[in-house]
Parts: structure tokens; C-alpha cells; sequence
């Protein structure tokens, strides 16, 4: 463990919630697709006197002295996403995925202009323009599908007569919540018809596209990617917007500051150059393999055991488990129930859910955490048994109780990067 002796003597409340939490992580199997576990040098940098620093615009271009380490920092960032993702423009100043998508929208489109992007509940994101989000009081979003959810293959058909009818500005691809891979390059062919800028979020699947795992929208010539850098990546929390063409960048980079944000959080940018260094490492593309390779474990192993899974499978890190249909179950429930054997995944809704989001259907679990503790398709079969353990003996407090401290017991054999000694 590492030791943390001054915040412990500052504010003991504080630190004994961090330790709290650290035994969480390591006692626990994290199953959140978009969860990750950073490498104690990521780690390290996040908690430096870079925090300390303004550094207002970008490298060689800033509103305040003192940046000749922040500009090598940033710089460094900057290249190794290009690198990673095979693109001439990288802004690493976004804080987060959201703000990296509001910033992509405000720099593509004018107020009213309107984007074609995933149904929200075949797998889009919120800031792909729910409801609830104030980006819909300025844009105008419309929707594709899944042309089948038994195969998960995308309705390009349907894309196509859309875009044709609501000349959209944007044809955005990515998702939170949908495993199959996709044909960019169809996307790109109806959005050079309509005049559209193609936009890839690839928020959870960056890390298999920079593993060369995924394809890369890039390659099928995408405009603009946007991500978060702290789930597949495995990075420090954060945003990114990479453009295929350094002209694009341009707008970019004025949306992202001033448009939105003051002051680049340095040390989070910092961290994002130590993980993209990882990441561009022959050993990231045998983790990202790694991660698909469990992930198609798992979902075989749970198929065969009488499972029903959206799409029947999985191309990606994640799967989404229709658990009425699996074991009669909502989706909450299966939540609840094993969060008490310390395995944590959330619920989720499946497509053209009937029931509420708050609860639905279905859970979606993925494997990029456990994968970077070491499991291997082995570990998904043991697994997969103490889940289904736990819904046979949902009704058993007492084998419950121990099969949580199995649970303990085992996963206490795979280290978590930055816990663990
Ligand atoms: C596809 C997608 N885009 C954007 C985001 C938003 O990222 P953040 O939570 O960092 O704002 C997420 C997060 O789950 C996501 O899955």
C-alpha cells in the first residue's frame, strides 16, 4: 500500500475514506466496462505540483509565464496521441468526455444545426443529445438503430434516409452501452452525400483502438475522434478531441479554450502524456487483446450457461445481459445482489426497453479492469460461476455471506496496480 502519512495526520475523516475505498477496489471484482485501474506512474503524476500551475491557451502560446515545463508536458500529450491514433491534431485540455462532446459540437455546428447519432437506448451516450441534457435546447438531435438486435448490426439503410432527409452537420458513431464493432467506412460514405462531418466518440473503446485491437475511424476517414482517456486507455480521468487534419484542430482548440474551459487541469494533461507513453508500448496491445479475448469468454460462458445476450455476443470489452430473460430477474436486482458478493457492474437498459431506466432489463459488464489485474479466460469461467452462484442462492443469506469471502479470497490473487505491493 502506499503510504500516505501526511493526509493521514491532516485529515484523518478524509483518509480513512481513501483507505475504505482502496479495500473496496482490491477486495471487489470491478466489472464497470467504462472502470480501469492506472499504473502507479499515472498515479504518481496525478498528484504533483502541476497541479499548482496556470497554463491558460497552448504550448508556446500562453497567457501566463512559467511554462516551460507544462509546455513540455502538454507537448509530449499532444504527439503521443497523434501517434497512437494516427492523426495530425490532438487537444488534451478537455476535462472530461462531456465537455470534450460539447466543445466537438459548438465547433462544428452553429445553434439549430442538428446531428445524426445512435438511439439512446440501443447504446448512445447521454451527451449525444438525451433529453435531459441542455444541448438539445441548441441542437437538434435525430437518430439510427440497430437493424437487428439479435446480430447488432447497425440500420445503415435507415441512417442513410434520414441523413438525407435532415441534412445533419454531424453523423457522430459511438456508444456506451452496444458491443459490436462498426463499419465506419458506410458512415462516411453517407455522410460525404449529405455533407456531413463524421465524428467518432470512442470514450470506451480508445484504448482497444490505440491497442490496434479495434478498427480506427481515422482509417476509414473519420473527421474528428473525441474520448475520455480513463476507460479502455487507462489513463487519468479526462477528455481528448484528436482531428484527422490539423486545419480542423484549429476550431477545436478555440472552442475548447476560450469557447469553454479556462486553465488546463496540468496535472491531469501530465498524466495523460505518462498513460499515452503506456499505451503506444507493444504490452498495451497484448492487454487490449487480452481484454476482448476475456470479454468473448465471459459472454460465451454465460450463452452457454442459458444467458440471453443483446447481440448474442461481443466484439468489444463489454456485454449486455438481458436478465429477464436470463433468470427472471430486473436488471436492478442483479445489481444489488452481487454488489453483496463484491462483484460490482451496473443495470442497464436494453434496447426498446419496456421497463424504466432506473429499472431495467439488463446489466452491462465489461473486462477491462480485471484484465489489467492479470485474469486471463481461465478467471472468466470462475467467474462467471460465482454469478451465476450468486442469482441460484440469491434466497440464501448464509451462502451468500460466504460466497462473498470466496470472492475476497480469490480476487485478492490479482493485484490492482497501485494497491497492491
Ligand atoms: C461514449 C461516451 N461519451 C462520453 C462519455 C462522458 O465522459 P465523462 O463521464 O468523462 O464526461 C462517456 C462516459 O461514460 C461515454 O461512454
Amino acid at each position: 500500500m502506499p503510504i500516505y502519512t501526511a493526509l493521514q495526520a491532516a485529515d484523518p475523516v478524509a483518509y480513512n475514506a481513501l483507505m475504505g475505498e482502496m479495500k473496496r477496489q482490491s477486495d471487489g471484482v470491478e466489472l464497470i466496462a467504462s472502470e480501469n485501474y492506472i499504473s502507479p506512474a499515472v498515479m504518481e503524476m496525478m498528484g504533483t505540483v502541476f497541479n499548482n500551475k496556470y497554463s491558460e491557451g497552448y504550448p508556446g502560446k500562453r497567457y501566463y509565464g512559467g511554462q516551460e515545463f507544462t509546455d513540455i508536458v502538454e507537448s509530449l500529450a499532444i504527439e503521443r496521441a497523434k501517434q497512437l491514433f494516427g492523426c495530425q491534431h490532438a487537444n488534451v485540455q478537455p476535462h472530461a468526455g462531456c465537455p470534450a462532446n460539447v466543445a466537438m459540437y459548438f465547433a462544428l455546428m452553429e445553434p439549430g444545426e442538428c446531428v445524426l447519432g445512435m438511439d439512446l437506448g440501443h447504446g448512445g451516450h447521454l451527451s449525444h443529445g438525451h433529453p435531459v441534457t441542455y444541448l438539445t435546447k441548441i441542437f437538434k438531435f435525430v437518430r439510427y438503430k440497430m437493424k437487428d438486435v439479435e446480430t447488432g448490426e447497425l440500420d445503415y439503410d435507415e441512417m442513410r434516409r434520414v441523413a438525407l432527409q435532415e441534412k445533419p452537420k454531424i453523423i457522430l458513431a459511438g456508444f456506451s452501452a452496444y458491443p459490436r464493432e462498426v463499419n465506419y467506412a458506410k458512415m462516411k460514405a453517407i455522410a460525404d452525400e449529405v455533407g456531413a462531418y463524421t465524428v467518432a466518440d470512442m470514450a470506451h473503446i480508445a484504448g482497444l483502438i490505440a491497442g490496434k485491437q479495434l478498427r480506427n475511424p481515422f482509417e476509414d476517414g473519420f473527421d474528428v475522434i473525441t474520448t475520455t482517456t480513463h476507460k479502455t486507455l487507462r489513463g487519468p480521468r479526462g477528455g481528448m478531441i484528436m482531428c484527422r487534419e490539423a486545419e480542423l484542430g484549429k476550431k477545436i482548440d478555440k472552442m475548447v479554450f476560450p469557447g469553454f474551459q479556462g486553465g488546463p487541469i496540468m496535472q491531469m494533461v501530465a498524466a495523460k502524456a505518462v498513460a499515452f507513453g503506456e499505451a503506444l508500448r507493444p504490452e498495451f496491445q497484448d492487454y487490449a487483446k487480452q481484454i476482448i479475448k476475456n470479454s468473448k469468454h465471459l459472454a460465451k460462458f454465460f450463452m452457454d450457461h442459458g444467458a440471453k445476450l443483446v447481440t448474442n455476443g461481443t466484439d468489444n470489452h463489454l456485454m449486455l445481459i438481458d436478465c429477464v430473460k436470463s433468470w427472471n430477474l430486473p436488471g436492478g436486482e442483479v445489481e444489488t445482489l452481487l454488489d453483496r458478493v463484491g462483484i460490482t457492474l451496473n443495470k442497464n437498459m436494453i434496447p426498446d426497453d419496456t421497463r424504466k431506466p432506473m429499472d431495467p432489463s439488463g446489466v452491462r459488464l465489461g473486462t477491462p479492469a480485471i484484465t489489467t489485474r492479470g485474469m486471463k479466460e481461465v478467471d472468466m469461467d470462475i467467474l462467471g460461476g460465482f454469478i451465476l452462484k450468486a442469482i441460484e442462492k440469491r434466497s440464501d443469506d448464509s451462502a451468500i455471506t460466504s460466497l462473498h469471502g470466496e470472492v475476497i479470497e480469490w480476487c485478492r490473487r490479482f493485484p490492482v496496480p497501485g494497491i497492491a505491493a
